[in-house]
């Protein structure tokens, strides 16, 4: 998957205006495929930010909440995927995180359907900090225990992951889609 062009590494970051959410090794789980797809979540919560900063309209914000919800939700699959694979014993707090974050967004898609002129700096918020607390916790277990269990191996990662890509139907498509930011 293509870097979304929006991740600054920090080199270039200090020369240039920040992002909301910078991308940093830190961040990083130790397995390539899941990171790509977290900053791209990243990138769409910087685009995001952009969109209100720049008094967007209804129409833009549901285009960027759509594709957000959309590519959140083959991301959260891909990692229960390896999760259903590799016997992950955290599976269930895992998925119910998920799920979660899944209704606690369309609760507020459903609340800016309702009052268009609400401020979406609270759901802004809500997405960083969910995003970067669920990496560093619980995305960052998952990755040693795929590691620790040999369901990841550096030189399989693109094979592994192009089988479960054909077994679910992910087309490189929506993981481009997703990098547009
Ligand atoms: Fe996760
Ligand atoms: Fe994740």
């Amino acid at each position: 998957m293509k870097e979304p062009t929006s991740i600054r590494t920090k080199e270039s970051a200090s020369v240039m205006k920040k992002d909301f959410i910078e991308w940093s090794d830190s961040l990083s789980i130790g397995v390539k495929e899941i990171d790509d797809q977290h900053k791209g979540l990243a990138a769409m919560v910087n685009e995001m930010s952009e969109g209100i900063k720049g008094g967007w309209g209804k129409e833009a914000r549901d285009e960027v909440l759509t594709r957000l919800v959309e590519y959140t939700k083959v991301h959260f699959a891909t990692e229960e995927s390896l999760m259903t694979i590799s016997n992950y014993p955290g599976a269930h707090n895992h998925k119910r995180q998920h799920e979660q974050l899944i209704d606690m967004v369309g609760s507020y898609i459903k609340k800016y359907n309702e009052d268009p002129s609400a401020s979406n700096y609270d759901l802004l918020f809500f997405l960083k900090r969910w995003l970067v607390e669920h990496i560093m916790k619980d995305d960052k277990a998952l990755g040693d225990h795929l590691v620790k269990h040999g369901t990841i191996k550096p030189e399989h990662r693109e094979t592994l992951f192009g089988r479960i890509k054909k077994l679910f139907g992910f087309g490189n498509k929506s993981f481009g889609a997703a990098a547009k930011a």
